[in-house]
């Protein structure tokens, strides 16, 4: 068995795979493992595709990447380079836009539970749209926003009522959903009245999410069409005018070589001439259209890597590759069962041998990488890789068991920068703080004694 066919792998002459330009061997040699890398020119051919294809079919168009793949400086600033704006879920991730020093005014602010702080800074930084999914959070941007004297952009984001075929906990667009404001039980009428009659607050469009990792196009058009005859029915109610409509990220990617996504030429072709016939089905001027592509942007663009520490074969059962990072820097195999492809960067040429299961550090049976991926028998200092790891992988990435979050590098024409460093030891421990009570079991003065201990996270050979 060969190499199942993986989008983005090539190989040099060594038989090394290699990312933009990069030996990746020596990229985990020079930076230690887990690494994450990130192709700058995957991640900017997925922005141009977006641009360029709903650019060419549409009037008003907005890319706005959803920071939440994969949100640190250096791709916010690479996207916004491409023409893309930026949506922020969160106060961190907006902190994180501003200090990159990405302009407000192409910010879009999300969240499900905003708190009157993050609401406070994102006026205070003057984000260009709230996307307020509540009425509590209407009411409050409104009070927050006479407080200082502003009117506040606002989208609705409302729940369609669609199902999308994808994982339970990444499905968004039905109506039993934490998100939005739902539109078939006359919950979004009544939302977009209340806005309306808000002082401080201006109602600039609507927006939805049907889900993540969606395969199909109708979910797409469906949402178009609901969208666009509740904009109609709200015009009509309160004299609404929808100026903008998101509908959202959620393109999937792929994966497996048994997955098939659509692209962002197939959605384009979708969309832009469903929402141009639902506007004049509906009697209404084109709005603006936004979407909000995360995955689809970084996803495929990532790839780990990891170093072998340990080989297990149990005879006639299965064979487990332990490597030095798992669901710490990659949970979605843990939490969605997902499936990724893997292969081992430093034999590239050779065929697969044997049918291996990549086991991640933690102690947690559930924490595996991959199951059953075919490859040349692996041995203790291989350089392991698994592929399409740039979206929601370092951005959930968390320090259980205390490993420390591995580093991000972004390569490009044979040149890695390192775009996050690796975090230390005495980044783990930097805000544990011990009671004077405990202070007397400490063998030795805090601090002292440990600064010696902190080159470890990276496994460098
Ligand atoms: N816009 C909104 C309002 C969203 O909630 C999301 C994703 C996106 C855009 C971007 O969706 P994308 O194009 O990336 O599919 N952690 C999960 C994915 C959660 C997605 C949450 N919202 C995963 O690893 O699969």
């Amino acid at each position: 068995m060969s190499y199942r066919s993986i989008s983005c792998a090539s190989a040099n002459s060594r038989g090394h795979l290699t990312i933009g330009g990069c030996d990746a061997v020596a990229l985990a040699k020079r930076f230690g493992t887990p690494l994450h890398v990130i192709d700058e020119d995957a991640v900017r051919r997925a922005c141009r595709s977006y641009v360029q294809e709903f650019g060419a079919r549409y009037p008003h168009v907005r890319i706005v990447y959803a920071g939440k793949a994969l949100m640190v400086k250096a791709i916010a600033l690479l996207v916004m380079e491409e023409g893309l704006s930026l949506d922020v879920c969160s106060g961190g991730e907006l902190y994180t836009a501003i200090s990159a020093g990405c302009p407000a005014d192409h910010i879009y602010f999300h969240g499900n539970s905003k708190t009157a702080a993050e609401i406070a800074f994102a006026l205070s930084v003057g984000v260009f749209r709230f996307i307020a999914d509540s009425l509590d959070e209407l009411y409050l941007i409104d009070r927050l926003a006479r407080s200082k004297s502003l009117v506040a952009n606002v989208m609705l984001r409302l729940t369609p009522g669609i199902e999308a075929h994808t994982h339970d906990y990444i499905k968004t667009g039905q109506i039993d959903s934490k998100f939005g404001i739902v539109i078939p039980n006359g919950d979004a009428l009544r939302a977009v009245g209340i806005a309306k009659g808000l002082a401080n607050v201006r109602l600039t469009g609507l927006h939805c999410h049907i889900g993540s990792q969606v395969f199909e196009m109708e979910p797409f058009a469906d949402a178009i069409d609901i969208m666009m005859n509740f904009a109609r029915q709200a015009h009509e109610a309160t004299g609404f005018v929808m100026e903008e409509l998101n509908i959202g990220g959620g393109l999937g990617i792929r994966y497996h070589s048994k997955d098939d996504p659509i692209t962002a030429r197939d959605l384009a072709e979708a969309v832009a001439p469903a929402l141009i016939d639902a506007a004049s089905e509906y009697g209404l001027p084109l709005p603006s259209l936004l979407l909000e592509p995360g995955r689809s942007i970084v996803g495929e663009a990532g790839t780990t890597l990891y170093t072998v520490n340990a080989v297990k074969r149990i005879e006639g059962v299965r064979t487990y590759v332990s490597v030095d990072g798992g669901m710490a820097d990659n949970p979605r195999v843990a939490l969605y069962q997902a499936e990724y492809e893997a292969a081992l960067a430093n034999r590239m040429a050779v065929p697969g041998q044997e049918a291996v299961s990549v086991a991640g550090n933690c102690c947690e049976s559930g924490d595996m990488l991959v199951w059953d991926v075919s490859m040349p028998r692996p041995e203790v200092g291989d350089t392991l890789a698994v592929f399409c790891t740039g979206a929601y992988n370092y951005s959930m990435a968390s320090n259980y068991n205390r490993y420390p979050r591995p580093a991000v590098v972004l390569v490009r024409d044979g040149r890695a920068d390192v775009i996050v460093e690796r975090e230390t030891y005495t980044d783990l421990v930097a805000h544990d703080l011990v009671p004077a009570r405990l202070r007397h079991v400490s063998a030795r003065p805090a601090a002292a004694g440990s600064a010696h201990l902190d080159s470890a996270g990276a496994r460098s050979r």
